[in-house]
C-alpha cells in the first residue's frame, strides 16, 4: 500500500486490501515473527468519541509489534475542553508520536488533521462519514468466511449515519460484489455515497424489507441505529427495533450464510444468533487486531526506519 494516511476506503484500490489482508493473515498465523517490527514507535490514540473495539485493538496492534502508544485520554480532560482546535491538537501531537489514530464526530477531520501533520493519521471515524480501519477487518472477515469473489452482499440498519457502511460499500466495489441495501427510507444511503458508489460501477439495490433478498445472500452486515447522530430523538424513536434478525430469520437463508456487525450491538440481532455457525461478528472483532498489525506496518514502516516514508 502506497500510501502515507488511511482516511476513506475510496482510496484503497483491490491491490492494496488485498496485500494488507494477506499481511493479516500472516501474522495471525504467526504474530511471534512480528514481534519487535515496530520496537520504540508510539502510536497516538486520539478518540473523541467513545470506543471500545477500535481503540482497544489499536493498542494491543501496536504493542504487539513491539511498540507502545500515548492516549490523549477523553475529551473531557484534555486541553480539547479549553477550547483547543483539531489543528493545534494534532500539531502538538504530532511531536510526540510516530503516527496518529483519529476518532472525531465532525466528517472530514481525519482528512482535515492529516493537513497539518506529516506523521501517518488513520482515520478511525469521522462523525457519519467513513471508518477505513473497520472495512479492512470487515473484509478480512468476509474473505474468511464466504470469500471475497461474486459475493452477494445486503447490508442492513442504518445507512445514512453508519460510516462503517459507507466504507464498506465504497470498498467492495473493488470486488464487483451485489450489494443489497435494507433500511427504513429515512435511514436510505446518502445520495454523495450514492453518487460515489455509482461512479465506481458499483452493482446496488435498496429494499425495505429483508425478506425478498434473504434467500440470496452470502452475507448480512447488520448495524446499529446511530442514535447519537439523530438531531432528534422522535426520529430515533420511530425506527429503533425495527431492522432485527433472530435465529428464525437464519432458517430462512442460505445454509452457508454469514451474519457480522462491526459491534457494538444493541438489540438488532438477537442473542439466539450468537451460538450459531452463522455469527461471525466476535471473530469479526478479534480479527482487528492482525488487520490493524498489518495495516500500522504498511503505515509505519519496517524496522529499518520507516520504509517508503
Ligand atoms: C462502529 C463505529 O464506531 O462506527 N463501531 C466500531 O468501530 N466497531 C459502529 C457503531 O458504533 O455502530
Amino acid at each position: 500500500m502506497r500510501h502515507d494516511n488511511l482516511l476513506s476506503a475510496g482510496q484503497l484500490s483491490r491491490e492494496d486490501i488485498e496485500a494488507v489482508l494477506d499481511r493479516a493473515a500472516e501474522v495471525a498465523a504467526d504474530p511471534g515473527r512480528v514481534a519487535e517490527r515496530q520496537a520504540g514507535r508510539l502510536l497516538a490514540l486520539c478518540f473523541f468519541e467513545p470506543s471500545t473495539r477500535t481503540k482497544m485493538s489499536f493498542d494491543t496492534a501496536i504493542k504487539r509489534l513491539g511498540g507502545d502508544t500515548v492516549d490523549m485520554g477523553t475529551v473531557e480532560s484534555s486541553s480539547v475542553k479549553k477550547g483547543e482546535s483539531l489543528a493545534d491538537t494534532v500539531r502538538v501531537i504530532e511531536g510526540y508520536a510516530d503516527g496518529i489514530v483519529l476518532r472525531h464526530p465532525s466528517e472530514g477531520a481525519a482528512k482535515l488533521a492529516s493537513e497539518f501533520v506529516d506523521v501517518p493519521v488513520v482515520n478511525a471515524g469521522d462523525g457519519a462519514g467513513q471508518h477505513p480501519s473497520q472495512t479492512l477487518l470487515d473484509l478480512y472477515t468476509m474473505r474468511e468466511n464466504a470469500g471475497l469473489d461474486d459475493l452477494t452482499v445486503g447490508i442492513m440498519g442504518d445507512l445514512k449515519y453508519g460510516r462503517t457502511v459507507h466504507s464498506l460499500a465504497e470498498a467492495l466495489t473493488n470486488f464487483d460484489a451485489r450489494m443489497h441495501f435494507v433500511s427504513p427510507e429515512s435511514l436510505k444511503l446518502p445520495r454523495g455515497v450514492q453518487f460515489d458508489l455509482h461512479e465506481a460501477g458499483a452493482r446496488l439495490r435498496e429494499h425495505t424489507d429483508l425478506e425478498a433478498v434473504l434467500p440470496d445472500l452470502d452475507v448480512l452486515y447488520v448495524t446499529r441505529i446511530q442514535r447519537e447522530r439523530f438531531p432528534d430523538e422522535n426520529e430515533y424513536q420511530q425506527v429503533a427495533g425495527e431492522y432485527r434478525i433472530d435465529a428464525d430469520t437464519l432458517d430462512r437463508a442460505r445454509d452457508d450464510f454469514t451474519v457480522m456487525h462491526p459491534l457494538p450491538r444493541v438489540d438488532e440481532i438477537a442473542p439466539d444468533v450468537d451460538p450459531t455457525e452463522q455469527a461471525a461478528y466476535f471473530e469479526q472483532a478479534h480479527n482487528g487486531v492482525p488487520v490493524r498489525m498489518a495495516l500500522l506496518d504498511e503505515l509505519l514502516g519496517g524496522d529499518d526506519g520507516g520504509a517508503g516514508r
